[in-house]
């Protein structure tokens, strides 16, 4: 069961743009592609670069720092499949974004 949390403005973030949210004291990478909004994890487990600053692409988001690859709808990463990143359900509604966090 996820608790859901406001975290943006949808008419603040269009298509193609992201940016790094933080709630509770964790950060999420926030990206909206082509009208869907996707969250994961903003600490690149590489060494820690910040997803939410890093390039949208056909669907990966490449890290700022060194360019790893990772599938924004998954946090699957394209570069080291053993280093994916968690990956978080989202909501539009009433005109914001909600992360869905565990518990
Ligand atoms: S910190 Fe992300 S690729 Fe190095």
């Amino acid at each position: 069961m996820s608790r859901y949390v406001v975290v943006a403005d949808v008419s603040s973030l269009p298509p193609g743009k992201g940016r790094t949210v933080e709630v509770g004291g964790r950060r999420f990478a926030l990206w909206n592609l082509d009208g869907e909004f996707h969250a994961i994890d903003d600490a690149c487990p590489h060494r820690g670069g910040p997803l939410g600053a890093g390039v949208l692409e056909n669907g990966s988001v490449f890290c700022p720092l060194h360019g790893w690859e990772f599938d924004i709808r998954t946090g699957s990463c394209l570069s080291n499949s053993s280093r994916p990143v968690a990956s978080h359900p989202t909501k539009v509604e009433a005109g914001q974004v909600w992360i869905g966090l565990p518990g």
